[in-house]
């Protein structure tokens, strides 16, 4: 039995780059689509794009050095253990990782069990990894898309939470076929969040089920 929340659902980001998706879940937020509070806002980049986004928008963004744990053989789970200070500190419920350059390890992702979601540009399970536009025009695919993810230790590989399509077209570059995906990843995150917060996925082994909503939702907005 799902327990009816009366409290906006606790997110963290964590990103490297750009921050578009960061930005797509933040907007929905604003417009009351997704019922959650992004309380903090991740980088291993100090510069990163995503960072001066989240405090356009008056959230914390949080650059976390990763070079003074380089060197150890146990560089990647200090980081992580870190990472994961900090997002107890904030009560996180959820995990967002948006264009996340680092692999994660077991100390996120064990306590962050289908809690830890991540989006990918490809249809997975094909094109895990990286330049996956690129490989799925010069593989001849003729559809392509995103994936959103619960984050497993393989990487790319978690039960996955939704999947949108789109054509790949003759005269594609990997830029274009991008930012046709993007727009549509731009859609399907903030839909997963607002399904996790809404307490309607199931996952069964590899299979994320999505529960049917309750008309006794204490939101009357619905998702887009
Ligand atoms: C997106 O294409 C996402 O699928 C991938 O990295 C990119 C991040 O873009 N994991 P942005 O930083 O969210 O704009």
């Amino acid at each position: 039995m799902s327990i009816k929340r009366t409290d906006a659902l606790r997110v963290a980001v964590l990103a490297s780059g750009r921050g578009s998706n960061l930005q797509a879940v933040i907007d929905a937020i604003e417009a009351g689509t997704v019922q959650a509070k992004i309380v903090a806002v991740i980088s291993n980049k100090k510069e990163a794009p995503a960072l001066e986004r989240a405090r356009r928008h008056g959230l914390s963004g949080l650059f976390v050095d990763p070079k003074p744990y380089a060197g150890r053989p146990d560089s990647r789970e200090a980081y992580d253990r870190e990472l994961l200070t900090v997002l107890r500190q904030q009560d996180v419920e959820l995990v967002l990782l948006a264009g996340y350059m680092k692999i994660v390890t077991g100390i996120l992702v064990e306590a962050f069990v289908n809690r830890m979601m991540n989006i990918h540009p490809s249809l997975l399970p094909s094109f895990p990894g990286l330049d996956v536009q690129k490989k799925a025009i010069e593989w001849g695919c003729k559809v392509a898309g995103c994936t959103v993810h619960f984050v497993t230790e393989g990487v790319d590989e978690g039960p996955i939470i939704l999947q949108a399509a789109v054509p790949v077209l003759d005269d594609d570059t990997p830029d274009t076929l991008a930012a046709r995906i993007l727009e549509q990843e731009h859609k399907i995150y903030p839909r997963a969040v607002q399904l996790f917060a809404e307490g309607r996925l199931r996952v069964e082994g590899r299979r994320v089920f999505i529960e049917a909503g309750k008309p006794e939702r204490e939101s009357t907005r619905s998702p887009s």
